[in-house]
């Protein structure tokens, strides 16, 4: 008990200590925080679509015909044919042959590692990628090569180096704190080369890049063996999923534990989620929304003398400085709008970030609003 005390005073004494911050309304652009009504510019429901009236009578409706809960793991009694049909959805969307869904993107991402991966692999990881993939690196029984961030070189030349007989290249396509894709055309290019599986994880690709918002493959006009994503961002819902082809699919079903020893979503979510897919194939327009509103805001803070070329929503600001970055971020509050200081050990230490990111529906005046603050507060 001591021993953690003492873990905790540190942690506040580097300024790293976090608190959970209770939203009273809806994530719209406007929500409430603490009962303070902010402008909403942390949220990863980059399409706007979790409060949509289609998607929530959706999951009523779901709720209605198979009731709250799902009543068993996938392989028991929890599978339902709305699980079936969203998978399907989701393979055509991202047009795989097969997809499975798992409970969250963390789950799929140690889920499919831990059970690729086991003694004879070789696990080739971007240094940036999220922590899902990074524990499911350390669930594996495989040996783990971290390559220098999005430096193909790098990567090269330790598969040259080590000439692995088994192996995988993962890596986040849109990394969730830097916001820069990954060059997944080239490290395709080199898993097959190299008889090397390649994945990635699309979690913040889904609904956001490519014309349509289909993720990296359509982005790059390639598709590695296998897209792990997520639900929970701009689909507006929760849930991971894989794709890839039948065979690595129903292995995953076999062995894959995070996937074989947890409840099954609740049909809720599984029906909003279908509608989720519906809105962003109908609605072209919000992908293209989304991506007017990137454009404008690095423009606006390259005006103020932020460097920042990104093409997803996701606007890092680099403060450095924990203290620094919590003070900003705590004065932006006060103003009305929330952007989260992201510190250690989301990023490194010492490179504290604001992390600004954007919806389909904020519209100019807004991000006018925040270019302003930011250059009135840093
Ligand atoms: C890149 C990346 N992968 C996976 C996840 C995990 O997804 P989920 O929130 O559905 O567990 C996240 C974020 O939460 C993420 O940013």
């Amino acid at each position: 008990m001591d021993k953690i005390k003492a873990k905790l005073q540190q942690i506040k004494e580097n300024n790293l200590y976090r608190q959970i911050k209770y939203l009273n309304k809806p994530q719209d652009k406007y929500t409430t925080i603490n009962n303070k009504k902010v402008l909403l510019m942390s949220s990863n429901n980059y399409l706007g679509i979790c409060n949509n009236e289609e998607v929530k009578k959706s999951a009523i409706e779901s709720i209605n015909k198979y009731g709250l809960g799902s009543g068993g793991s996938r392989l028991t009694t929890g599978s339902y044919d709305l699980h079936k049909k969203l998978e399907e959805k989701i393979a055509k969307f991202k047009g795989y042959e097969d997809a499975i869904i798992f409970n969250t993107g963390y789950m799929a991402n140690i889920g499919v590692i831990s059970a690729i991966c086991d003694e004879d692999y070789y696990i080739f990881s971007d240094e940036l990628n999220h922590a899902s993939i990074i524990d499911g690196c350390r669930l594996s029984k495989g040996k783990t090569i971290v390559y220098k961030h999005n430096d193909i070189k790098d990567l090269t030349n330790k598969i040259n180096e080590i000439n692995p007989k088994h192996g995988i290249i993962v890596t986040d396509s849109v990394f969730s704190m830097d916001g820069d894709i990954c060059k997944l055309d080239e490290i395709v290019k080199i898993a097959k080369k190299h008889n090397l599986i390649s994945i990635v994880d699309d979690a913040h690709a889904t609904g956001v890049i490519g014309k349509t918002g289909r993720g990296s493959s359509e982005y790059f006009n390639i598709k590695p063996d296998i897209t792990i994503g997520t639900l929970s961002k701009a689909i507006g819902s929760e849930g991971g999923f894989v794709c890839a082809n039948s065979d690595i699919i129903d292995y995953l079903i076999n062995k894959s534990r995070s996937f074989i020893f947890s409840t099954a979503l609740s049909p809720a979510v599984i029906g909003a989620s279908i509608k989720s897919f519906e809105i962003i194939e109908n609605n072209p327009y919000l992908v293209k929304k989304l991506k007017e509103n990137v454009e404008y805001l690095c423009k606006g803070l390259k005006n103020i003398g932020f460097d920042i070329n990104r093409e997803t929503p996701i606007i890092p600001i680099l403060i450095g400085d924990e203290k620094k970055a919590i003070k900003i971020s705590e004065s932006l509050l006060e103003e009305g709008i929330h952007i989260p200081a992201i510190r250690y050990p989301t990023v490194k230490k010492g490179e504290a970030i604001l992390r600004v990111t954007l919806m389909a529906t904020h519209d100019f005046c807004d991000i006018d609003l925040v270019i302003n603050s930011i250059k009135k507060l840093i």
